[in-house]
C-alpha cells in the first residue's frame, strides 16, 4: 500500500443500512491522472471525503502519500489540494481578495509572500485578469477555477478533485481539462471524480470505476479498454445461417444486429488476470472463409474492440435511475 498515492484497503461506509461505500481497494499510482467515475450515488463523493479525513469511514484502511488516514491527516494533508464541494467564497468580495483569505487562514503559508502565492494561483487557472471582480460576478466556469486555484496556493503533490466539470459548459469543461492536465505535466498525482467518462477520458492514465458503492473495474486506461471482449460483426441478409456457422466455430454467444448477427468473443483459460482473448483461435480470414465455403453471403465484416463508452455503460448499467 506504500508505492502508491492513494490506497484503500477494504473501505466502507455505511449510513444507517445502505454501504454507500463498499469493501474497495483503490490504488493511485504516483503520477497518474486517475478518473473515479461512477454514476450519480455510486459513492465517489463519500470515498473522496473519506480520503481526505472529511468523515469517517465504517472500516478498513487509507494511505495518501504514504500516511495513514485520519491517524496522521495533518502531516499529510498540508500536501493534498482539494475541490469537495468547493470552499465557501465571499461573494461580495474578489476572486483575489477570496484567495487572500484562504491563504490567511493557512497556518503553514507565510503570510509575507501571500500576494504571490494568490497571483500565481489565479495566472494558473486563467484568472488574473478577472482578479479584481465580484466572486458573485463570476460565472460558474470562473467560481469553478477559482476552486481549483485555492486548491493551488501551496505546492501540492496530490490533488483531488470531485467532479471539477460539474455544471461546466462545453468550452468550460474543455478548459478545466487542459488545466489538469498540465498541472499532471507539472508532475502532480490527480484524482479526479467525474460521473461523465467522456469529460475525463483523453487525460486519463488510469481509472476506476464505481457501482452502487463497489470498485467495479480498475486499472491503466489502456489495460482496463482491453478487457473488454472484441465483438465479431457480420453484414448479411441470412442471419440463421451465418449464426450455425459461427455456433460451428465454437461462437457460443451470437446475436442478430439490424444489418446481421454479432458473435461476442470468450476468454479462453478461464476468467484469471492471465486468460487470453481470443476469436475462439479462428483468424478473421478463416471465419470469413467458413461463412462463404458455407454459401452465406457477406456484405460486410469486421472485428472490433467496444469502445471504453461502450464498456463503462456494461460496468455501471444504463439505468437512467439514481439506485438507492
Ligand atoms: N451524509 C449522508 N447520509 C446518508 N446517506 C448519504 C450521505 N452522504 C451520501 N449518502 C448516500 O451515499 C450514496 C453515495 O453518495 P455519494 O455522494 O458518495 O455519490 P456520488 O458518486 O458522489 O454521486 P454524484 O455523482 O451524484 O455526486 C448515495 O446513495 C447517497 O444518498
Ligand atoms: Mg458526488
Amino acid at each position: 500500500m506504500t508505492d502508491v498515492a492513494v490506497a484503500t484497503l477494504g473501505l466502507v461506509k455505511r449510513f444507517g443500512r445502505q454501504a454507500a461505500v463498499d469493501d474497495i481497494d483503490l490504488g493511485v499510482p504516483y503520477g497518474s491522472v486517475y478518473g473515479f467515475l461512477g454514476p450519480n450515488g455510486s459513492g465517489k463523493t463519500t470515498t473522496i471525503r473519506m480520503l481526505l479525513g472529511l468523515v469517517h469511514a465504517t472500516s478498513g484502511e487509507i494511505k495518501v502519500l504514504g500516511s495513514t488516514v485520519p491517524e496522521r491527516a495533518a502531516d499529510v494533508l498540508p500536501r493534498v489540494g482539494s475541490l469537495v464541494e468547493g470552499p465557501a467564497f465571499h461573494p461580495y468580495l474578489s476572486g483575489r481578495a477570496n484567495l487572500a483569505r484562504l491563504d490567511a487562514a493557512d497556518r503553514f503559508a507565510d503570510p509575507r509572500t501571500s500576494r504571490a502565492r494568490v497571483d500565481a494561483a489565479l495566472e494558473r487557472v486563467g484568472l488574473l485578469s478577472a482578479a479584481r471582480k465580484r466572486y458573485r460576478a463570476y460565472s460558474l466556469g470562473m467560481r469553478q477555477r477559482l476552486a481549483i486555484a485555492a486548491a493551488l496556493l501551496m505546492p501540492r503533490d496530490l490533488l483531488v478533485l470531485d467532479e471539477p466539470t460539474n455544471g461546466l459548459d462545453p468550452q468550460g469543461t474543455r478548459e478545466v481539462r487542459n488545466l489538469i492536465a498540465s498541472l499532471a505535466e507539472d508532475g502532480a498525482t490527480i484524482l479526479v471524480s467525474s460521473h461523465l467518462l467522456s469529460e475525463v477520458e483523453q487525460i486519463c492514465s488510469h481509472v476506476g470505476v464505481m457501482r452502487q458503492g463497489r470498485l467495479v473495474a480498475q486499472g491503466a486506461i489502456d489495460d482496463v479498454r482491453a478487457g473488454a471482449r472484441p465483438v465479431v460483426d457480420v453484414a448479411t441478409s441470412m442471419p440463421d445461417e451465418a449464426t450455425s456457422v459461427l455456433h460451428g466455430l465454437g461462437f457460443e454467444d451470437v446475436v442478430p444486429t439490424p444489418s446481421g448477427v454479432r458473435a461476442v468473443t470468450t476468454r479462453e483459460g478461464g476468467d484469471g488476470a492471465g486468460a487470453a482473448l481470443t476469436l475462439r483461435g479462428a483468424s478473421p480470414e478463416s471465419i470469413v472463409e467458413a461463412l462463404v465455403a458455407a454459401g452465406v453471403g457477406v456484405r460486410g465484416f469486421a472485428v472490433q474492440s467496444p469502445s471504453l463508452e461502450d464498456l463503462f455503460v456494461s460496468l455501471t448499467g444504463e439505468g437512467f435511475d439514481v439506485s438507492e
